[in-house]
């Protein structure tokens, strides 16, 4: 398969970062009896990624920006690239053990998303996209399922945690999503969701509260694959609202009705 310039950089960033990675996945086993607890381990593991992928990503691409989930924003020369890079999508699963995480990086150019790539290094999945040519999970092509019925559909969200706010109000959307559904998944790595639902594994996805990072590269994976990429309102101010819906267009649709409606009820 050709692979762009562009997308042999970022391919090759992705896969030098994620050696530590996985290392360090290796050894967060051993922690986890060995210690109270591997979290300071992890942020340092995530540290390690993210600044090898700045590094690499720089150094191929002089002056562009960057949005990062632990270094923050980066100004760069050229004001109109910017990299958006959440560099381990999938904490608590990578802490528990559970090998369901990924790197996730997107490029804006004048703020419209061009360039996609989430790479879980354990499944050895790299997903990938570049406006107008389309989404691939390594070297195969990628649809979006055409499921247009909520009662055979496998639908992803996530589950706010013990820090987030409105717990009942999930609770509701929830409950309207799983009596309508053949299932309901949690993978616990957003960037992952969205990719799965490029790849059709996923039928459609939900969720509030999300960061540019978690979001970038998956919506333009969506949206390469054929799938539509809304916020809750139907606008697509996903960066501004922090909420996502994705699918095929009839099953974006139905979500969002779904969900705005069980925020209704009492
Ligand atoms: C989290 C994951 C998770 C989502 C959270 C994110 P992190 O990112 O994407 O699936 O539910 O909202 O913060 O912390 O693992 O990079
Ligand atoms: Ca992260
Ligand atoms: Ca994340």
């Amino acid at each position: 398969m050709f692979r762009s310039a562009l997308m042999t950089v970022m391919t090759e960033a992705a896969r030098k970062a994620s050696k530590g990675l996985i290392r360090d996945f290796g050894e967060v086993e051993n922690l986890q009896v060995s210690m109270k607890g591997p979290g300071d381990f992890v942020t340092a593991a995530d540290r390690r990624a993210e600044r090898l992928l700045v590094d690499q990503l720089s150094k191929a691409r002089p002056g562009y920006g960057f949005l990062n989930e632990e270094g923050g924003e980066i100004i760069g020369s050229d004001a109109s690239h910017r990299w958006i890079i959440d560099p381990l999508d999938g904490t608590t699963n990578f802490l528990h053990g559970i090998p369901i995480f990924a790197i996730s990086i997107g490029l804006e150019r004048d703020g419209q998303l061009i360039a996609g790539l989430v790479y879980n290094p354990i499944s050895d999945e790299m997903f990938h996209a570049e406006k107008g040519k389309g989404a691939y999970v390594n070297e195969r092509r990628l649809r979006v399922a055409n499921r247009r019925e909520l009662e055979t559909s496998v639908i992803g969200t996530g589950i706010p945690t013990l820090n987030r706010p409105d717990h009942p109000g999930f609770m509701k959307e929830l409950t309207a999503v799983m009596r309508q559904t053949s299932g309901v998944r949690r993978l616990g790595a957003a960037a992952l969701d969205l990719a799965y639902v490029a790849a059709g594994r996923l039928d459609a996805f939900w969720e509030r509260g999300l960061n540019p990072w978690d979001m970038a590269a998956g919506i333009l994976l969506v949206r390469e694959a054929g799938g539509y990429v809304t916020d809750l309102t139907g606008g697509q101010d996903m960066f501004k609202t922090s909420d996502v819906v994705c699918g095929n267009e009839f099953m974006t649709r139905e979500l969002r009705t779904l969900i705005a409606n069980a925020r209704k009820t009492g």
